[in-house]
């Protein structure tokens, strides 16, 4: 891990003010999903304000930046991600003024602030596309309009791509005469990135939210950016027993992933650092989306990302896979980043189920503590922290456009809405979320015992676990160390990490019932360890050492032991 070796970098500009060129390389992010964090002005929705009044419990989580998903004026077709204005906040949200308060308040927390930005479409009440409609210059060019293929004398698509909320991802305008991409929902028609005038604008956007004090960006679905300039077909796929029309029967060459994207972003690179340099700030974060192979995900740490999403916890792991499958994900990932550059590990996010659901509770606080000891960038999605699970809906109560149209026999293989629910802050009303008894997404049932307030004084609760893992995050052994991942058996995977005299060596157990395994045997310098943490039911305590004897691991569970110097939660600075 010696490409790790980050000696922290201050640039001292002028007199009193020093750039930070490594602020995100050894850092937790938390995704705030705006509409279900904290409504603050009780109409059931939350809001910009009610963040703010909440900015304190991510600073308390040892976030060092909060993700903000979209809150730009947009008619909510796809919550935020149909946006009708880019510079704007929607009136549910509240004001650009809210927005200025949210930026002071982070600024006083010491905590960064990243925005979505979402390239790939806008709202199609956006008046760039009311304008492009009626062809008015240079409008006219913003979208991706075709004409319609002619077949038997019908009107047909001009070609098969598929949207991923279902169906034909082309759209038929009367007033045009043509189609229109769509990507998403019909409501989001896709920009048009080989227009130079659209690619200004979208610059221009960026620049308007760092003048406002963004920190940087999350790139929303970066990789449906560019399109195949010759509209070919997409051959169908393997998958069996789905629909004709579902996203997953075509195999996406075409429509995704195509090189100029890396182009464009890197564009956007050199706006950022350029404004950064300019303005002596610490450098702007970009963080990007794309489910994708490893190798296209890599290559976007090179077109200038600083965190391309891993998903590995997401789609490659789940509560069936083995200590072996572990190790071989989080190796190859760790090998694979550039020299300079740092891995990132998510956790969840708002558009999966939630990780307490895909793996289990036990298992959940394990991939939130490994997220926490690897080096580089954990990001946790809101409610992660203690432990919320999603919530099963009713197709009636389905809301999450991916969901309602997949139809009533498949919603539930499609709907987000189940991870999305309000923020469970404590046992009142809505959950404390809201004031009002009704919210735009119903609140789960088990917020009165799960919720923050409940956990936040009791020992051994998620949130102690998840606030202990953090504090090692913050440590130079995480941020600097050396890694190494071991099997001791087949069912346990060894993680440690050193760095001088500083150690923590972590022991996951991959089966659902205890293993009793001989301390000697697997703990390297057993008597400079004692245990830090431990997820699952055990006898073990925190501060004690095992010089010897006998060790158990909880079932799904694991333990971390630490040099005892680790226990405090003094923060260092990195
Ligand atoms: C991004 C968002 C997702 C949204 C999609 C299309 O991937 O994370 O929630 O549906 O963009 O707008």
């Amino acid at each position: 891990m010696f490409w790790l070796t980050l000696v922290t970098c201050f640039l001292f500009v002028s007199w009193g003010t020093a750039v930070d060129v490594n602020w995100y390389k050894n850092i937790i992010v938390y995704q705030i999903y705006p509409r279900s964090f904290k409504d603050g002005n009780g109409d059931g929705i939350g809001d910009l304000n009610g963040i703010t009044s909440k900015l304190e419990h991510v600073a308390d989580i040892g976030a060092k930046a909060l993700w903000l998903s979209p809150i730009y004026k947009s008619p909510q077709v796809d919550f935020g991600y149909d946006i009708s204005n880019f510079t704007d906040v929607d009136p549910n949200y509240g004001t650009l003024a809210d927005f200025d308060r949210l930026i002071a308040k982070a600024r006083r927390l010491k905590l960064k602030v990243i925005m979505d930005f979402v390239p790939n479409h806008s709202s199609n009440q956006h008046p760039w596309f009311q304008k492009s409609i009626r062809k008015v210059k240079p409008y006219d060019q913003y979208y991706v309009w075709r004409d319609a293929k002619i077949v038997n004398g019908k009107r047909q698509p001009p070609n098969n791509w598929l949207s991923n909320f279902g169906g034909s991802a082309w759209q038929w305008n009367d007033v045009r005469k043509q189609y229109y991409l769509h990507q998403f929902a019909t409501a989001q028609p896709d920009l048009n990135y080989r227009n130079t005038a659209l690619n200004q604008e979208m610059k221009n956007v960026l620049t308007f939210w760092m003048n406002r004090g963004v920190d940087g960006f999350r790139i929303a679905a970066i990789n449906f950016m560019f399109e195949d300039a010759k509209f070919r077909d997409e051959r169908r796929s393997n998958k069996t027993g789905i629909p004709k029309d579902d996203y997953d029967s075509l195999v996406h060459i075409y429509t995704k992933d195509q090189n100029e994207t890396y182009v464009t972003l890197k564009s956007w690179r050199k706006l950022m650092d350029e404004y950064s340099n300019r303005t002596k700030s610490d450098p702007k974060l970009i963080l990007t989306e794309a489910y994708t192979t490893h190798d296209l995900t890599i290559k976007y740490y090179n077109a200038g990302s600083n965190v391309p999403f891993n998903f590995m916890f997401i789609n490659q792991l789940n509560n069936e896979s083995s200590a072996m499958d572990f190790k071989r994900l989080i190796d190859k990932w760790v090998r694979t980043v550039p020299k300079g550059s740092v891995p990132n590990w998510v956790v969840g996010n708002h558009d999966n189920h939630r990780v307490a659901t895909r793996f289990g509770r036990g298992r959940a606080d394990d991939v939130i503590l490994m997220s926490m000891i690897m080096p580089g960038i954990s990001v946790i999605y809101n409610g992660d922290e203690i432990g919320m699970v999603d919530r099963k809906f009713t197709y009636a109560e389905t809301v999450d456009p991916a969901g309602c149209s997949a139809g009533r026999n498949r919603y539930h293989l499609k709907s987000r809405d189940p991870a999305r629910t309000p923020y469970q802050w404590n046992n009142s009303t809505s959950a404390g979320f809201s004031t009002k008894a009704k919210t735009w997404l119903p609140v789960h049932s088990d917020y009165k015992t799960l919720n923050l307030e409940a956990q936040r004084d009791i020992y051994i609760t998620q949130y102690e676990k998840f606030k202990k893992s953090m504090m090692v995050k913050k440590r130079a052994v995480v941020a600097h160390g050396s890694l190494n991942i071991t099997l001791c058996d087949s069912r346990i995977l060894c993680v440690m990490r050193a760095y001088g005299r500083d150690r923590i060596f972590v022991l996951f157990g991959f089966i659902d019932v205890p293993i009793t395994i001989d301390a000697e045997t697997v703990l390297p310098f057993p008597s400079d360890l004692v245990v830090h943490t431990v997820i699952g039911d055990s006898e073990l305590r925190p501060g004690t050492f095992v010089l010897s004897g006998s060790i158990t691991i909880p079932a799904s569970g694991a333990i971390m032991f630490a040099t005892p110097n680790l226990l405090s939660s003094n923060d260092e600075n990195l």
